[in-house]
């Protein structure tokens, strides 16, 4: 086995990383070695040969989609590259074909990325934002999207795949069909997911998906893509094309006189997206990272951090605090969030963690743990020892 192998809960990868206990990749994912040596790389070869370069960096794109299409069930025709989860979010809504009085409907307690979008969307065209409540994480699934049914129609329904602060994940083929049989289109924000949570955009009935490279997918910030389901592109409105959406975009820096135009179509496929120069760098530590990944395979990364869920959680029922993991399976995810028993902190309690050397993070105010492929089994009970000295310290200082 190469020094390079990857191996389920083993950080020989990331030698780098001086957290002792790395339990948040939900928020950033440090990068491994060989993400680290292919970003390097590459700028390295735009170092050595400068504009020489471009050629295969623009080839890398082809790559690196057909790679991701394949983490998610798709084409890579159907794959565009975008910078974050944002801009892939905001390249769907400014590109439907959004008229006054349209309803988009959102998620009450979404992360702001899948809102913001729709609402300057909304504005610009004279639609409505709504909100369908927040999904809890022990309630019936069946009675929530019961609930959801009396919020349609609408002309898109934009949700989470898997929510960043309780770690629930989203029903999507039952919310594809329902959004269907109601004329409705189905756009979900997949960054806590892709990379974990197995996801078949096709399989699922997905109409648009948007994801960012640095959390599950680990690989370096700056990169991401866009899911457009096969025969949608055409009817999208290409707000965010640039000079490079147009079929031979770069003709006129290549073959001489005559071939500057403005007047090339854009291209009717996902990759209009990619109107100009990307983060090469950060797409291809993002190419390295989804090697391991496939490597390893998403459904032995599930398992493995499913054990270590079920590792912690009975530590934190013991010390009172209640855990928000769903209990119905099939909502699980990467993420294992909980509330600090009563008169903890949350905010004092993760600092003290920090200091501790625990990284994880607040979202919305849970106290939430995310283990990846790296997150050794083992780790977990040294991660107790220290979840419960910074409760015994906090208890000791109020
Ligand atoms: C559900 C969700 N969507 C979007 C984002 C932000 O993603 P990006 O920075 O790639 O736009 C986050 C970040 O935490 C998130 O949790």
């Amino acid at each position: 086995m190469s020094a390079l192998t990857p191996v389920l809960g083993d950080r020989s990868l990331f030698p780098h990383l001086q957290v002792p206990y790395y339990a948040n990749f939900a928020a950033i994912s440090p990068p491994s070695l060989p993400v680290e040596q292919a970003a390097l790389a590459q700028i390295r070869d735009v170092a050595s040969r400068g504009a020489g370069s471009f050629g295969t960096w623009i080839g890398a794109r082809r790559t690196l989609k057909d790679q991701l299409a394949s983490l998610v069930g798709a084409h890579g025709d159907d794959i565009g590259l975008c910078p974050n989860t944002t801009m892939g979010v905001a390249a769907i809504a400014f590109g439907l074909d959004l008229q006054p009085g349209d309803r988009i409907l959102c998620v009450q307690g979404e992360f702001p990325a899948n809102v913001l979008p729709w609402q300057q969307a909304a504005q610009r065209f004279g639609a409505t934002v709504d909100f369908l409540p927040a999904p809890e994480p022990f309630a019936s699934t069946r009675a929530w999207l019961e609930h959801c049914t009396h919020f349609l129609p609408c002309k898109i329904l934009a949700i989470s795949a898997v929510r960043f602060d309780t770690g629930w994940r989203a029903p999507l083929a039952e919310l594809a069909d329902l959004c269907h049989r109601h004329g409705a289109q189905l756009a979900v924000d997949a960054v806590q997911a892709v990379g974990i949570v197995p996801l078949d955009v096709t399989a699922l009935g997905i109409d648009y998906l948007a994801c960012g490279s640095h959390k599950w997918l680990m690989g370096p910030e700056g990169s991401g893509f866009l899911y457009v389901r096969p025969g949608l592109a055409e009817h999208m409105h290409k707000t965010l094309a640039g000079w490079l959406s147009v079929p031979d975009p770069a003709d006129f820096l290549m073959r001489g006189p005559g071939w500057l135009r403005y007047d090339k179509p854009v291209r009717d496929r996902a990759d209009f997206v990619e109107g100009a120069n990307v983060a090469a760098a950060s797409c291809a530590g993002l190419a390295a990272s989804v090697t391991i990944l496939q490597q390893i395979g998403v459904p032995s990364i599930y398992t493995h951090v499913q054990q270590w869920h079920d590792a912690l959680e009975p530590y934190l029922l013991h010390w009172g605090f209640t855990s928000l993991r769903p209990t119905e399976v099939d909502r699980r995810s990467g993420i294992l969030a909980c509330r600090p028993p009563q008169g903890i902190d949350v905010v004092a309690l993760q600092a003290r963690l920090g200091e501790l050397g625990v990284s994880c993070s607040i979202p919305n105010g849970n106290l939430r743990f995310s283990a990846h492929w790296p997150s050794p089994l083992a780790e977990v009970t040294g991660l107790a020892d220290r979840l419960e000295q910074a409760l015994s310290d906090l208890r000791r200082a109020t």
